[in-house]
């Protein structure tokens, strides 16, 4: 198998919060994908300060430009939500609706790319944000990684600096960040795995815009 070169894997995720469960979750997958040799970078929802997703936006800001250029060029991605009322936030949610930017993006969206899911939650429900996140990730022509990381009673396993109590999740996080960018690593290295006819048939029954059938 050629050698695909670095690896890139962009985690994109936290909250609004100060301190963030959901973006410590994050970054300790992001190590977990370092330490399987990914060039990783984290994308902090609260550092980013995206505005609302505007469809005609005249321009686009540069948060923005940021988000949608450390997306197109990575091969994995990790996610991270916060629970919020039982789906993923709406800060988070808004981040992903900048990604329409990259319907011209040759292949669109995220198509060929790896996502690893996680969602922190006070309950137990967390996999209700993953389940979301999975329809989000397939509407954008990505594969998601079967292993997801639903972390139940975020309060207990995160101190309130961000720091992990829990070392069973923490080696799990890793262990998804590791997954990611293994499965990013072998996707590269062979033939694309989106076939025209798949796109075709995609782009026929997922149209990339409001302009109709690409
Ligand atoms: C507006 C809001 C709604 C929430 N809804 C839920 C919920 O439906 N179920 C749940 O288990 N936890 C819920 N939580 C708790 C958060 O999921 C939990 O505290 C999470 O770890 C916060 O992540 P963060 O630290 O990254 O902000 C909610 C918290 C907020 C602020």
């Amino acid at each position: 198998m050629a050698d695909a070169g670095p690896i890139r894997v962009v985690g994109l995720g936290g909250s609004l919060h100060a301190t963030s469960n959901s973006l410590a979750a994050l970054r300790l997958a992001l190590e977990g994908a370092a330490e399987a040799g990914g060039e990783t970078e984290a994308l902090d929802i609260r550092e980013l300060d995206l505005p609302f997703y505007q469809p005609d936006a005249p321009d686009v800001p540069p948060s923005v430009e940021r988000l949608c250029t450390a997306v197109a060029g990575a091969q994995g991605m990790l996610w991270s939500s916060p629970l919020y009322h039982g789906t993923i936030s709406g800060a988070f949610k808004n981040a992903l609706d900048w990604l329409q930017l990259l319907s011209d993006r040759d292949p669109p969206y995220l198509t060929d790319m790896v996502v690893g899911l996680i969602s922190t939650a006070g309950g137990t429900q967390g996999l209700q944000a993953v389940n979301t996140m999975e329809f989000v990730v397939r509407a954008l022509r990505g594969w998601a990684v079967p292993l997801v990381i639903p972390v139940p009673k975020a309060w207990q396993a995160f101190d309130r600096e961000g720091h992990v109590r829990d070392r069973a999740l923490e080696e799990q996080l890793r262990a998804l960040g590791r997954e990611v960018a293994r499965a990013a690593k072998q996707f590269a290295a062979g033939p694309p795995l989106t076939t025209a006819g798949a796109a075709a048939a995609e782009a026929a029954l997922q149209p990339l815009g409001d302009e109709g059938v690409a």
